[in-house]
Parts: structure tokens; C-alpha cells; sequence
């Protein structure tokens, strides 16, 4: 699927994959970290903080197998046809990552991580407390880190314009879930966990690596 096609050339193509993987990336510590701090918030225990890291890390994952659809674009505009395709991408995750020894609590918040709480999001049009609470955690913390970052068609919103922004789609969000999201964006510390990171967690970020690379190289 990945072949490299039209005007560019395989170095090109090369370096567009890499560049796109480094935003993947990024984008997954970011929303571990937050995933981790929220669960935190939200008074969880400790494995299921670590277990919140991990699926924020990895949430994505099955977009590897549709780069075609999703990168070397320069604007935010997606056919409806290619939408189909995004939208299978929170299912590839579980599904790349399901058998590889992660708990449930990390396969769930992966696999319905994309549910809306008003019962909009997909895979399965899931609704209120029957997505399971990873899920829904990560569920604002991906859109936040979304918000805050740079895209090839947009520069980064601030945090209280992406805070705002949120809102303006609270029906999205689990109330309390975001209530505590809130709280934590008032703390003293966040703007440093948002722009400059807590790498707790080498050692899954070499895996995420790999198993990014594993996926691309059996695409080609
Ligand atoms: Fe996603």
C-alpha cells in the first residue's frame, strides 16, 4: 500500500514517512502523559495510570496501516471516502495490539478511544458508561494534544483556546472526565508537562518505535 507514487522520489518518500512518524510519536507521548496525569486526577490506582501511559502512547498505532489515506497531505479537507477508512483506524490498533500481552484496560481505551459520550464516536457508537473509562480519558486528552500542537494546515491553538474549543463539544466528553481535565490545565506545572514532557517511559516509546517501523516495513 505504501508505494511511493506520483512526483516524489523514494528519498523524498522516505523522509515524509519518517517526518510523519516523529508527529505520530510526539502526538502519543503527549496524550500518555496526559492519560497518566488525568488518571492521577481522577484518584486511580497505579496500574491503571501505567495502563493509561501505555494506551496513550499507543492509541494510533493502526494509522501506520493507512498512511496512504492520512499523511502527505497539506490541508485538513478528507473525502468521504477516505473518512471510511480513517474511521477504521482506533479498531487496527486493538487489533495490531491485541494478542502482544497488553491488559484489557489498555486494549479497551485503544479500541474506543475515537467514542463519543453522546453516542457519535466509532467503532461501535458507544454511549455514556458503557465506553469503557480509558477510553473516554483518552478520549479528551487526544483531542486536547491534537489542539495544542502544529499541523501542516494549522499552527497550534493555545491552551484556553483549545480548552474553549472543547467546550464548544462537551457533548463528546464524560463531564467528570473533563471537569478533572480542567482542574489539571489550572495547575502550576501543566503548561511544563504539555511543551516540554515527563519521558517516564523510555522504554514503551522504543517499543512504539519499533513496532511503527515493523508495520511500515511489512506495508512496503
Ligand atoms: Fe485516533
Amino acid at each position: 500500500m505504501m508505494k511511493s507514487s506520483g512526483n516524489i522520489d523514494d528519498n523524498q518518500f522516505r523522509h515524509e514517512v519518517e517526518a510523519d512518524l516523529r508527529d505520530a510519536i510526539e502526538h502519543g507521548i503527549l496524550v500518555s502523559i496526559l492519560a497518566r496525569k488525568l488518571s492521577e486526577e481522577l484518584g486511580k490506582d497505579e496500574q491503571f495510570c501505567y495502563d493509561m501511559s501505555v494506551a496513550g502512547l499507543l492509541h494510533d498505532i493502526g494509522k501506520m496501516k493507512l498512511s496512504r489515506y492520512l499523511y502527505w497531505r497539506r490541508d485538513d479537507s478528507l473525502e468521504i471516502e477516505e473518512m471510511k477508512y480513517v474511521r477504521l483506524h482506533s479498531k487496527l490498533s486493538y487489533e495490531i495490539l491485541k494478542d502482544k500481552g497488553y491488559s484489557d484496560n489498555v486494549l479497551d481505551a485503544i479500541h474506543y478511544h475515537h467514542e463519543n459520550y453522546d453516542g457519535s464516536g466509532y467503532p461501535n457508537n458507544l454511549k455514556d458508561e458503557d465506553i469503557p473509562e480509558g477510553a473516554r480519558i483518552l478520549r479528551a486528552c487526544d483531542v486536547f494534544a491534537a489542539l495544542v500542537t502544529d499541523r501542516p494546515y494549522r499552527t497550534a491553538f493555545d491552551m484556553n483556546t483549545a480548552i474553549e474549543l472543547m467546550i464548544e463539544e462537551v457533548r463528546n466528553f464524560d463531564l467528570a472526565i473533563f471537569m478533572a481535565f480542567q482542574n489539571m490545565v489550572n495547575y502550576n506545572d501543566f503548561t511544563d508537562i504539555v511543551y516540554n514532557g515527563l519521558f517516564e517511559n523510555e522504554d514503551t516509546i522504543d517499543e512504539y518505535i519499533k513496532l511503527c517501523l515493523e508495520e511500515y516495513d511489512e506495508e512496503r
